[in-house]
């Protein structure tokens, strides 16, 4: 177990006012969980005829039989790019606002659900004339921009497989998910605003596609103007193509099978080697949509803002893909929080009217660093609901989001989730009771509990596994190209009982409120971002100085972790100052910005176990100065 940002469970509760419970979707949260429990099967199936177009409707709704490659839907034919934007254009919707969207500088633009679904059949057609066809993958490197959003969907029109690699990974790390994805075309831009300056995404992709020739045609959309290279006969202006006749503004959309691949989303896991957790067109968009839904209320007066980066999960369900289907109204905003000044978000809340407003922990507690009189300067009355996702929240964190952006008067969704599980899977509802810092109780017709090593439940109060015990229909299909690591990684562990490991350490309490602790694997968060120790550590490897290293996370107020890093050294090289600082840098174009240790310490040993394994346990316990605990099976 780790020993993270626990707070213990507290009998703290927070009741939504009668107006919020009496207008919410779900209102009912116990009748309709019951409801969900007594067949999920037919729960799922209705949701999903009720409230999506399907091509030709499935013959069965979930396919158990070579579990745990789950199939839901299965023969459905069907298109998320089809309910997300091309039935909107022939209703009402076709002229409402599916993005407004702010640029870092300060500039904006509002994209109708018109504009975004000729945008989205242009570029399909550029996509299609650069040779991508259905079943090719096709690499994504960008910011919170909308050429973004079109090349996601553009993708998802023409039935090709999009990996977006989050824009804060360096070369050597967009290099290993392009040459995993084995893509021939990648689409990024020029670069990127952040904090005032420029991002220049594009020379990390010229690096990254050097080492990785496999890419034949790199598309580069303009935004930040400044000069970049552009290889003549491999790289193309996005505006450039878009103007020519190829890019002509119908596209049909391919009709695919619900179980055939939407994208691949590389995530960290225990090895070094990237994994692509893979998900399909048909769950996904139906498990998506209800859980954005019931959870955030989205009616279609809202203003959504999830401020995600679209690189990771969290962007693709809840800014792309699960608000375009509802034909909500959703805000993006390019840049950092606090750019120019500490008010930005509230700024925008007050100016665009936002109604619900979902971010990470990390992003709360650095805001409240600067206190009140930011927020307070501005009308936030139009919010209704709050929500947060990534890591545990601290009760403090909480109260402050509660009582200082809310008002006392939005309830909290504290979302936990996976890259894995594509959706919220322990959740809140606006109308259920909240305990600060617990993500409360399962989504209906999610089976979730905490048990012991034996797989036994174990008693509230208790530190145990979290595992889910039923499939549900945007869980991922496999890692992409390791069907054997799918299955070793999340059901090898509960393998007689068929259940999947999430991987998390958690707590029910009497009230049988889940309360997440952390990993409990190889895996650290920082400021919500997923690292895994083997990506760093080969990172640290990778360089001439060092021999070995051993990465953990330690608890950090701000960023819920950060990275030490551990490192014995090659015979007669000098652990120094310098040193230090060159390892750093050396991780920022292995790994990226985000996986850059805030200690480098030069040790002589490392403890191991007998077999070779390096005990985190103890060096992370040496790191904070706690007892080392039970060292019967270290080595040295
Ligand atoms: O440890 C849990 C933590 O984030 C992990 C999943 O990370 P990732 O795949 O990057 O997805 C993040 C966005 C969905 C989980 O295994 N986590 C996520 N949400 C919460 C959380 N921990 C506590 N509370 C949460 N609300």
């Amino acid at each position: 177990m780790t020993e993270d940002t626990f707070s213990p469970p507290t009998s703290e509760w927070y009741y939504p006012s009668e107006e919020i419970v009496n207008n919410a979707w779900v209102s009912d949260y116990d009748a309709l969980y019951a409801e969900a429990m007594s067949d999920i099967e037919a729960f799922w199936a209705k949701r999903a005829s009720e409230t999506l177009d399907w091509f030709e409707p499935w013959e069965q709704v979930l396919d158990r039989s070579n579990a745990p490659f789950f199939k839901w839907f299965v023969g459905a034919k069907t298109n998320i790019a089809h309910n997300a934007i091309d039935r909107h254009v022939k209703t009402w919707r076709k002229n409402k606002v599916a993005f407004i969207w702010e640029g870092e500088p300060g500039d904006r633009q509002t994209i109708t659900y018109w504009q975004l679904w000729q945008q989205v059949n242009k570029f399909a057609n550029v996509l299609k004339s650069m040779g991508v066809t259905k079943g090719d993958r096709v690499t994504i490197y960008m910011s919170r921009i909308p050429e973004l959003v079109y090349t996601m969907l553009a993708c998802a029109k023409i039935g090709a497989v999009h990996s977006v690699v989050y824009a804060g990974f360096s070369e050597q790390a967009l290099s290993d998910r392009i040459d995993d994805a084995q893509s021939k075309v990648l689409v990024t831009q020029d670069g990127s605003w952040l904090r005032g300056k420029i991002v220049r995404l594009k020379d990390t992709v010229d690096e990254a596609v050097r080492r990785s020739p496999v890419v034949e045609k790199v598309i580069v959309a303009r935004r930040t103007n400044h000069e970049i290279h552009m290889e003549s006969g491999r790289d193309y202006w996005f505006d450039e193509l878009m103007a020519l006749p190829v890019a002509s503004p119908y596209c049909e959309t391919e009709v695919m099978d619900a179980e055939d691949p939407l994208f691949i989303l590389y995530t960290s896991g225990t090895t070094g080697r990237p994994k692509g957790v893979l998900h399909t067109h048909g769950g996904y968009q139906v498990y998506t949509s209800t859980t954005l839904q019931w959870v955030f209320d989205i009616k279609d007066d809202d203003r959504w803002w999830c401020a995600a980066d679209p690189g990771w999960i969290t962007g693709h369900s809840y800014i792309v893909y699960a608000p375009l289907i509802l034909g909500a109204t959703s805000f993006i905003y390019e840049g950092a929080p606090m750019h120019p000044y500490p008010d930005r978000w509230w700024r925008m809340i007050e100016e665009y009217g936002i109604t619900i407003l979902y971010t990470a922990p990390t992003a709360i507690r650095s805001l409240m660093r600067f206190g009140e009189a930011w927020p307070n300067r501005h009308d936030l009355s139009s919010l209704r609901l709050l929500g947060t996702v990534g890591e545990p929240i601290n009760p403090e964190a909480w109260r402050w989001y509660h009582r200082v952006i809310g008002k006392e008067r939005c309830p909290i969704m504290d979302t936990w989730w996976q890259t894995e599980t594509g959706g919220f899977i322990v959740t809140p509802m606006p109308s259920v009771g909240l305990k600060p810092g617990s993500a409360t109780r399962p989504f209906p017709g999610l089976d979730v509990d905490i048990v012991d090593e034996e797989g036994n439940s174990v008693p509230a109060g208790e530190d145990g596994y979290l595992v889910i015990k039923q499939p549900w229909p945007s869980m991922l299909r496999t890692v992409y190209g390791d069907p054997d690591r799918y299955v070793g990684q999340y059901w090898s562990a509960y393998e007689k009982q068929g259940w999947y490991l999430a991987g998390d350490s958690a707590r029910k309490d009497e009230d049988g409120y889940i309360w997440v602790i952390g990993r409990i694997d190889d895996v650290i968060k920082v400021s919500g971002y997923r690292l895994g120790t083997a990506e760093i550590e080969s990172g640290l490897v990778s360089h001439p100085a060092v021999a070995e290293a051993a990465v953990i996370g330690i608890p950090d107020e701000l960023k819920g972790n950060v990275i030490y890093a551990y490192c014995i050294l090659v015979a007669g090289v000098d652990g120094n100052d310098a040193l230090v600082d060159e390892l750093k840098e050396h991780i920022r174009h292995e790994v990226g910005p985000i996986a850059i240790p805030a200690k480098i310490e030069f040790v002589d040993k490392l403890p191991k176990t007998r077999s070779g394994k390096i005990m985190r346990r103890v060096l992370k316990a040496r790191a904070q100065g706690l007892p080392v605990g039970d060292l019967s099976t270290l080595e040295e």
